[in-house]
């Protein structure tokens, strides 16, 4: 018989929960468990080579753990650098998260995108090919910020957003360099949506910007829609459970941001760096 896709959905943090609500909507039967690295956060820091291993190492547990049909990197740092090689090395199906540069040069009038992610997304060729293929007629501001994927932990956490730091962290892509203004911006990276209203509020003019989290919802339905789920798989993962990785977490309370979102178990797993 025939059950409920169960999809594992990956970030470093809680950034993946901007992939987690549009999941939600499409696939409102699939049973969601969502896994965040948070002793390797900020991936956006990490170095490539470290990073791989790291991702490998994390995946291997988590896989075991779970058993999903299908993995959703809801990740740009992560997808940009190691999608092929978790392909490689992983049976289940991956979806990734990469910046939307496509959609955005084909929507912009002024001719220039901004591209925000974090500064591990910036320096990968992954990104520079996007940039070439799909954006070679557009000027692109491409921005590497250093502290937007923790701002939106702060937030998330119920604390404040300080705007003129928000600001600080946005602002190289609303430069205008003596030309026309981006009128697009690219969200590349999954945290950066949970702190889309605090930056339309901060933004020097409005623009439209992008959260791939849609299209990553329809692409893992077309998936899913080609995977097995005849398994009758004993499972000790609960749908509805978040998995960290650090041991920082002093109790067994979910924490806010991921309570909100639909998740009502804890499990901390040991994965040291
Ligand atoms: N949410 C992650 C992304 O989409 C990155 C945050 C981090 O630096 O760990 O790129």
């Amino acid at each position: 018989m025939s059950r409920s896709p169960r999809i594992l959905v990956f970030d470093s943090g809680a950034g993946g929960l901007s992939v987690v609500h549009a999941l939600r909507k499409q696939l409102p039967d699939a049973d969601l468990i969502y896994a965040a690295d948070t002793a390797g956060f900020p991936y956006g820091k990490w170095a490539e080579v470290l990073l791989v291993r790291r991702i490998l190492r994390v995946m291997r547990d988590l896989l075991e753990l779970v058993k999903p049909d299908c993995v959703v990197i809801g990740c740009n740092t992560a997808s940009t650098l190691a999608l092929d090689v978790l392909r490689e090395e992983f049976q289940v199906p991956f979806v990734g998260t990469v910046p939307a540069i496509k959609p955005a040069a084909a929507q912009t009038k002024t001719g220039v995108i901004g591209v925000l992610a974090t500064p591990g997304t910036v320096r990968r060729e992954y990104t520079r090919t996007l940039i070439h293929t799909y954006a070679f007629h557009c000027k692109v501001m491409l921005h590497g910020a250093p502290r937007l994927a923790e701002l939106a932990e702060i937030k998330l956490a119920g604390g404040a957003v300080d705007p003129d730091e928000l600001l600080a962290e946005i602002s190289p892509v609303f430069r205008k360099k003596g030309g026309a203004p981006a009128d697009v911006v690219v969200l590349g990276c999954t945290h950066y949506p949970l702190l889309l209203d605090e930056m339309q509020q901060v933004a020097p003019w409005p623009v439209t910007w992008i959260d791939p989290a849609p299209a990553i919802a329809r692409r893992t339905s077309s998936i899913l829609a080609d995977v097995e789920k005849t398994r009758a798989d004993a499972v000790d993962v609960a749908q509805d459970t978040v998995i960290l990785t650090s041991q920082g977490q002093a109790t067994d309370i979910v924490p806010a941001g991921f309570a909100g979102a639909g998740f009502d178990k804890l499990r901390i797993v040991d994965i040291p760096l």
